[in-house]
């Protein structure tokens, strides 16, 4: 097989076959064919696209090149969930515990966040003593012991994901349908679960911005799922503003805490209440009307509360030593009028230049620094009013970018939906 000839076949358009992308996938791994020569390939696929059979032989040459992890001698259907990333998204934190104190086992492997976008290993970090990196049986036996995992993924599962995904990162590579899609599907399906519930995000602080590219995304990671066999929904939902009223990894496990508490913000609530219906309507095979009440009756009667107390204990976390800035100060409006937007993606880079998040993979963060954000969309505001609180250590954010980030208008605008579309 000739690497040239594959990377010249993309650049021409032509569609891949099994044997060139396995190939491609597997010399990569083994370092046969350099970085120059799969940035190439990485590129022509993503001017020039993948077909559906192309992208799920891509993940299936990615799953490949590892483990895959065995879930199979714990009873009952395994669920997993997976969020395409956003600012202030700590879904995971709330959704998992509902789903896992309804009786549905959930085994999760997380990512870290980079660049505007968190990642649900770093919200738990904040949590002092909590260990992600747990090995594959620690991984399975604490899915049989407590219904309930969420770990970093090892070296050992899809480390093609782990190596194009860094050179995807420096080679202006990300935002490609094929490429996204083949690299969630492929740790999700080696992650071990029987049915995964997607939230894909769409807007403005979204990875994929357009509805119509996040809709086709969706449609093919759905596509995939089912030819893995594994029952695959995807919800396509709002990232025009940030989810609830925190960014930063500590502020948002307390927020994530708030929310099991009963005292959430309505749209992160609801959403949450959404994700946790279908998986517990796919886990128990009931319908969608049954799992809500069980999911709404977990966060009401506090099961789901005890339920991530119990997951966090088990994973070494202590409750009681949340990460926290040692300083804060509000920043005020200083006109009037209803916030139309909200621009999420500035926020989360003042975020980010506190310490938040990585500019560069290895980049060390600061896990009690952000803000919490006192207006949504459709709010009347007056001069003075709060509308963010900074949390910071060493460097403050910039407040004229914080001011500017709030579009205000005379008349209340209609707010984003939550939930666009649901795709099967
Ligand atoms: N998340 C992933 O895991 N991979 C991508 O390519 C994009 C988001």
């Amino acid at each position: 097989m000739n690497i040239t000839k594959i990377i010249e076949n993309k650049k021409n358009k032509k569609i891949l076959n099994e044997d060139e992308i396995t190939y491609a996938v597997n010399a990569y791994v083994m370092g046969i064919i350099s970085d120059a020569q799969m940035a190439s390939l990485l590129m022509a696929i993503c001017i020039n696209g993948m077909n559906i059979e192309e992208t799920y032989f891509l993940t299936r040459a990615m799953i490949e090149s590892g483990d895959v992890i065995d879930l199979s001698n714990i009873p009952g259907i395994k669920v997993d969930k997976h969020s395409t990333g956003g600012v202030g998204d700590k879904t995971t934190l709330v959704v998992a515990p509902i789903v896992a104190s309804c009786g549905v086992s959930v085994a999760k492997l997380s990512g870290r966040g980079l660049g505007h976008t968190g990642g649900t290993i770093d919200k738990l970090e904040s949590i002092s003593g909590f260990k992600s990196d747990l090995s594959e049986e620690e991984f399975v036996q604490q899915v049989k012991e407590i219904g309930i995992v969420d770990a970093q993924q090892t070296k050992d599962i899809v480390p093609a994901d782990k190596k194009m995904y860094a050179l995807r990162d420096v080679t202006g590579t990300t935002r490609s349908v094929p490429l996204i899609a083949s690299s969630i599907m492929s740790k999700k399906i080696a992650a071990g679960a029987d049915k995964i519930i997607l939230d894909v995000k769409t807007g403005s602080g979204a990875l994929i911005t357009d509805f119509e590219e996040s809709v086709e995304l969706a449609k093919m990671m759905v596509q995939i799922g089912k030819m893995f066999k594994k029952e695959t929904i995807a919800v396509i939902t709002d990232m025009n503003e940030p989810l609830g009223c925190s960014i930063g990894n500590g502020l948002e496990v307390k927020e994530a805490i708030k929310t099991l508490e009963g005292n959430g913000e309505k749209r992160l609530t609801n959403l949450c209440l959404t994700l946790a219906s279908y998986m517990i309507s796919m886990g128990k095979e009931i319908s969608l009307e049954e799992a809500k009440k069980e999911a709404i009756d977990a966060l009401a009667s506090k099961r789901a509360l005890n339920k991530f107390k119990e997951f966090i204990s088990y994973q070494g976390g202590d409750l009681n030593n949340i990460k926290e800035a040692k300083y804060s100060y509000d920043v005020c409006v200083a006109e009037e009028g209803y916030i139309r937007d909200i621009d999420e993606t500035s926020l989360a880079m003042e975020c980010l230049s506190m310490g938040s998040g990585r500019i560069n993979k290895d980049d060390s963060i600061n896990h009690g620094v952000g803000m919490i954000i006192k207006k949504h969309i459709g709010d009347y505001v007056s001069k003075g009013d709060v509308l963010v609180t900074v949390y910071y250590d060493d460097k403050k954010a910039n407040v004229e970018n914080i001011l500017k980030s709030f579009m205000l208008s005379k008349t209340k605008d209609e707010e984003f939906p939550l939930i666009y579309t649901i795709i099967k």
